[in-house]
């Protein structure tokens, strides 16, 4: 396999949290408060290159086409961080593209800054483990930190000042269970308050924010469990009851954060309903109106079916499980 010198390839994919993530220890490294259980996405990626050029003066980053000023002062700070490990001095011009809607709440930063670490490990030549890779990424975006894994994924929340032991690990592989998402998207543009100041206006106002960090240790063993013994009552339990905690946490800040719509909650009905009518599905909100359902393989074309008759939702997006972050040579 040939190996071209600054300059690679790399796929990841986007990852949706079961237990949520919400809550920052320390904001420069983003080391969280809270640990975290997730699954990847094989529908939602982001593709990024890496080119090491001696003329540049300055990273450049073009997302989707377009030079991007929002988001790419983490591209250049991780960057810099990845130069420093590998003694380079060379700036490098980055081109990403998310085949999904970005800062919608479908976790575009999560896919961007693992395929932006994997694919700069490679340019750069420094051929990191994936745990190093992990926390690198977790600088970029919390949530991103768990992205450099596929199937079922836990992001732990470490101890150590230096962010070293935050970082994700693989719990079980996608094909070990095999399950569905179904996303019913309500609302295409940018959220209005980004996740980094939702969280810290969470963290200083809310009155409820010490229960949630106390509470979240037992949240993570029973998704573990359930995980562990593919019981999808159990993960369905405690998935919505973590998503439905972290919306009643953000709406207890103040000022209350809102980021359902009325669709998101009539979406969240339908899918109370269809499980009791024994349909295996739960649902899951992050910061932002879509809500994803979570189903076996088998009942994903019926709750397609319930989530696309609810007004408001303008358009359906389907996935199996991911895989993990992948780079390549950038072949030619
Ligand atoms: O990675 P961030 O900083 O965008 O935070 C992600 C926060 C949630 O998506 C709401 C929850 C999660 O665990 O992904």
């Amino acid at each position: 396999t040939e190996y071209s010198p600054g300059r690679a390839r790399a796929i990841a994919y986007a990852n949706v949290a079961l237990v949520k993530y919400w809550g920052k220890r320390d904001a420069d490294l983003n080391l969280p408060d809270v640990g975290s259980i997730s699954i990847a996405l094989d529908a939602l990626w982001t593709r990024t290159r890496v080119e090491l050029d001696p003329a540049l003066e300055q990273d450049s980053f073009e997302l989707n086409g377009q030079i991007e000023a929002y988001g790419s002062g983490r591209v250049t700070a991780l960057l810099k961080r990845m130069r420093s490990i590998g003694g380079s001095e060379t700036r490098s011009r980055v081109f990403s593209q998310n085949n999904f809607p970005t800062g919608a709440g479908l976790a575009s930063s999560a896919s961007g800054f693992a395929a932006l670490v994997t694919a700069a490990d490679r340019a750069y030549g420094l051929d990191l483990s994936p745990s190093r890779l992990s926390e690198l990424a977790r600088i970029g975006s919390g949530s991103a930190a768990r992205s450099i894994f596929g199937g079922y994924v836990e992001m732990h929340r470490g101890e150590l000042p230096d962010g070293s032991d935050s970082v994700a690990e693989p719990l079980a592989a996608a094909a070990d269970w095999p399950l569905a998402i179904v996303i019913a998207v309500s609302e295409r543009g940018r959220k209005s308050v980004g996740s980094t100041e939702g969280m810290q206006r969470t963290a200083q106002t809310s009155p409820f924010y010490s229960a949630w960090v106390n509470n979240q240790p037992n949240d993570l063993a029973l998704a573990r469990t359930a995980i562990a013994t593919r019981d999808f009552d159990a993960l369905a339990h405690v998935s919505e009851a973590s998503a439905l905690a972290l919306h009643g946490l953000a709406m207890s800040a103040r000022p209350g954060l809102l980021y359902f719509n009325a669709t998101t909650m009539e979406c969240l009905h339908r899918i109370r309903r269809l499980r009791g009518r024994g349909v295996a599905v739960f649902f899951t909100v992050d910061a932002g109106p879509q809500v994803k359902a979570i189903c076996a393989p088998e009942a994903a074309d019926t709750v397609a079916a319930a989530l696309e008759d609810v007004p408001g939702v303008t358009e359906i997006l389907r996935a199996g499980l991911g895989s993990g972050a992948v780079s390549m040579d950038d072949g030619q």
